[in-house]
């Protein structure tokens, strides 16, 4: 029996996976100001066109560049690892299985687009790249990416997680990132916002106002914005990652993947590692995927399916998505990378199909479950990747109680050894859950009104 399922660099995958080809209900266009879908050429300012054409794009397959590969390298293909120790403890005949992302040199997935985008970026003669972050996973790992190939990188980081997480900063800054907090003085955005509440813990939002602003004001035109999650090209550099597992299950025999989890906060490592599992569902298996995000931020358990800008100053174009209001700023839970108002238009699209089964935890079930794994596999997840284990563990004791033999896939995200603050406040008993009250989430989705609506598509298969 393997617990370390390995591939050899030469097994890596070659193409990323793109859902758009195979939703079965098309994807809704996003919009710009005036209420109509928005030409390639309006985005000019904030992506490099190489990017664009990505995110538009309904090519199934597209080709890794060999120059990302080989940066990939580094700590591509990631392990497959087998969770024996966590089944063990919890006496279930399920097998559990896991990709870690950890061991990137950021220690999450996000590298996985970073340095995809920085090389776009870079090949369309782009030198500075700006961008969000919430944790700091993504603005480490832009920063890292950046200084493989030589770009400069600024990051606005969400207040909250820049007191929260210092060493974060320390990282990006070891890379050559420079990383302010957010909201700053340095921007219109910022300073209006700093006006209204000067206290104010920030949010993805705002960051992401921040950045854009900085980028398309830039009179040189060699600032471009690059955003860690939600958009289609994200996602799409996301898949390596399920691809990979694919065929590392073949590999040991595992032929049918029962569950596949993923935490969500803009869906990314989830649609990563689960749309090539999607392609699966929708070819006809039978596959429970299941996006996890937390209940003081539930946007795909609670939210409407609408049409809403993804940053706080509505600088982006509207996008069809789960969406709790632009305006939205998130209780200061520490799972800093859940805390996003939105969730990807692609994984949208799939959970109003009925593809997906999203849940919602809280965070004390979610540490608590971080330390069961801690204690038994040894790894110190990220508190965002431990929503994922909260939702592993319940299918495991579920397949315990009905005695089923089920395979169960998900997503370590990252590791959590720069996030020791939460466990601390976790073990001292100080951290509380936090469901988003109805009055507040009512408040908050009022933002949306005045905007188009997006129609409701699905075939009704799933
Ligand atoms: C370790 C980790 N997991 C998950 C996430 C959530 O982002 P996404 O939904 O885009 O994967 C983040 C975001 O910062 C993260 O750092």
């Amino acid at each position: 029996m393997s617990i370390k399922i390995l591939l050899d660099e030469d097994e890596i995958p070659r193409k990323w996976y793109n859902l758009a080809a195979d939703l079965p209900t098309p994807m809704q266009p996003p919009l710009g100001p005036d209420g109509k879908p928005i030409s390639p050429d309006a985005l000019a300012a904030v992506f490099p066109m190489n990017l664009i054409e990505q995110e538009m794009s309904t090519e199934r397959w597209i080709d890794i560049p060999e120059e990302v590969l080989e940066i990939l390298y580094r700590w591509r293909p990631t392990p497959l690892r087998r969770a024996r120790y966590l089944e063990k403890a919890l006496g279930t005949p399920a097998r559990i299985y896991y990709k870690d992302e950890g061991v990137s040199p950021p220690g999450s997935h996000k590298p996985n687009t970073a340095v995809a985008q920085a090389w776009y970026n870079k090949a369309f003669g782009i030198e500075r790249i700006t961008t969000e972050t919430g944790a700091g996973q993504w603005g480490s790992a832009l920063s890292f990416a950046c200084a493989l190939l030589g770009l400069k990188c600024k990051v606005y980081m969400v207040r909250i997680s820049y007191d929260q997480k210092p060493f974060r900063k320390l990282m990006m800054q070891t890379w050559g990132g420079e990383c302010v907090a957010s909201p700053s003085t340095q921007t219109r955005a910022g300073r209006e916002i700093l006006e209204k509440d000067p206290d104010t813990p920030g949010s993805l939002g705002i960051a992401i106002s921040e950045a854009i602003e900085d980028a398309v004001s830039d009179e040189s035109g060699k600032t471009r914005y690059s955003l860690g999650s939600v958009l289609n090209h994200v996602l799409l550099h996301q898949t390596i990652i399920g691809l990979e597992a694919k065929k590392q299950l073949e590999k040991i025999n595992e032929n049918k993947v029962d569950v596949v989890i993923g935490c969500a906060g803009g869906g990314s490592n989830f649609a990563g590692l689960a749309f090539p599992f999607v392609l699966d569902k929708i070819n006809g298996a039978d596959i429970d995927i299941i996006p996890v995000e937390p209940t003081s931020c539930p946007t795909m358990t609670r939210a409407p399916f609408a049409y809403d800008h993804g940053d706080t100053a509505k600088m982006t174009p509207l996008l069809p998505m789960f969406s709790l209001g632009h305006g939205f700023v998130p209780p200061p839970i520490h799972a800093g990378g859940l805390r996003y108002h939105g969730m990807a238009p692609l994984v949208s699209q799939a959970i109003v199909e009925g593809l997906l089964r999203p849940e919602a935890m809280g965070q004390v079930k979610c540490y608590e479950s971080a330390l069961l794994w801690a204690r038994t596999e040894g790894y110190i997840p990220a508190p965002e990747t431990s929503h994922a284990i909260a939702a592993v563990i319940d299918e495991a004791v579920k397949a315990r109680e009905e005695g089923k033999e089920k395979v169960i896939l998900f997503n370590w995200s990252g590791h959590g050894l720069m996030d020791l603050m939460g466990y601390e406040a976790y073990m001292d008993g100080r951290l509380k859950d936090y469901a988003l009250p109805e009055e507040e989430l009512m408040k908050s989705i009022a933002s949306l009104e005045g905007l188009p609506k997006p129609p409701i598509r699905k075939t009704g298969r799933w």
